[in-house]
């Protein structure tokens, strides 16, 4: 952290600093320009976070030069981390399909998709049992029934279940069925619900929420790391933007951006970020030539049917098509299929 002092400070305003910041167990090193005092803090920043050193007299500014979190944080930990759920990778070196219905229905259409994204090339299956609707008179997902459910086609598939969790009071509930639980956009920030997951003993997908910088989404897996949890999986599906052609701007950059400032993986949502059926190859092929260790998609066997999201659902030839891009793209990337 560096302090840039006003031209007028006095002298007793930098002492006022350098005792301050010894009191909290830091260093502080002056260093005398012509106009401009800087004071530069060594220590553990959250030492100084609560010291209010911006409000102190003769102080002009306050800078940090390091990243506010630190356990998700690659400057800790330079090697790439991969994420095991159910025992298939999530990480470097491979490509992982997750695919699915957005919502759980019935236990035939889940079977189905199931099917659907097995042949697709999908290892880990998705599926909303509680779902976070705009509105209240939407669809709400299935709760607990929908978890039984996804808990019989893992029996019958062999894949294991990602699902959402909404409420931090369902963590253990969702957590009793669920091989990865998966915190949605609109509670990216819900840091309640992040404690909860983070102590649940559950690899977890964050979703990056729709209004967040790259640098809240990251303090938002830090809430997860902080409670002991590190298998966190990064998930970009799309920001609010003033285009409404799509759904969502799929925010290309924040894979390399994510992956170079913290060592979790990042995978990519093509169906939330785009919203349309159309358009979801094309965005997963643009995630993985951007370097997403994965992707994770809607399927279901009647979109037209479906009670939440039909219009990005993958169905009959997309299915095929998405198998061909699962086969022939991660090697281009010098990846394997998970
Ligand atoms: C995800 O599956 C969400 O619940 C869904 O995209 C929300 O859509 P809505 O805004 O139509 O409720
Ligand atoms: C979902 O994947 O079911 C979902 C709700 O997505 P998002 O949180 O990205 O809207």
């Amino acid at each position: 952290m560096v302090i840039v002092m006003a031209p007028e400070a006095t002298q007793q305003d930098v002492d006022a600093i350098v005792d301050l910041v010894a009191t909290a167990g830091g260093a502080a090193f002056v260093s005398r320009g012509v106009n401009r005092t800087i004071i530069g803090l060594v220590g553990d920043i959250a030492q100084f976070t609560n010291l209010n050193l911006g409000g102190m007299n003769g102080v002009a500014d306050v800078m940090r030069v390091s990243a506010p979190y630190k356990l998700v944080s690659r400057d800790n930990h330079p090697e790439r981390s991969t994420v095991r759920v159910g025992g298939v990778p999530i990480g470097p070196g491979t490509l992982t399909l997750i695919a699915g219905p957005c919502a759980v229905e019935t236990p035939e259409q889940t079977l189905a998709a199931a099917r659907m994204a097995e042949a697709a090339g999908a290892t880990l299956l998705r599926g909303g049992a509680y779902k976070p609707r705009t509105s209240p008179y939407a669809f709400q997902g299935l709760g607990e029934e929908g978890l039984r459910i996804l808990a019989d086609v893992r029996a019958e598939t062999g894949l294991p279940i990602v699902t959402e969790v909404v409420d931090a009071h369902d963590v253990e509930l969702v957590a009793s069925y669920a091989d990865m639980l998966q915190v949605g956009t609109r509670n990216a920030q819900n840091f309640a619900l992040l404690q909860a997951v983070g102590s649940v003993g559950r690899p977890v997908m964050l979703k990056r929420g729709m209004n967040a910088t790259i640098e809240e989404w990251l303090m938002a897996a830090e809430y997860i790391a902080q409670r002991g949890n590190l298998d966190i999986v990064l998930c970009e599906r799309g920001i609010r933007t003033f285009e409404t052609a799509t759904r969502n701007t799929l925010d290309i950059s924040a894979v390399p951006v994510a992956q170079r400032l913290s060592h979790l993986p990042v995978i990519v949502d093509p169906s939330h970020s785009g919203g349309r059926r159309d358009l979801v190859l094309p965005l997963t092929r643009s995630a993985i030539a951007a370097g997403a260790d994965g992707v994770i998609i809607d399927v279901h066997p009647h979109p037209e049917q479906a009670l939440c999201d039909g219009p990005q659902a993958l169905v009959d030839d997309d299915l095929a098509e998405l198998a061909g891009i699962m086969r022939d793209f991660p090697p281009l990337m010098g990846r394997v299929p998970a």
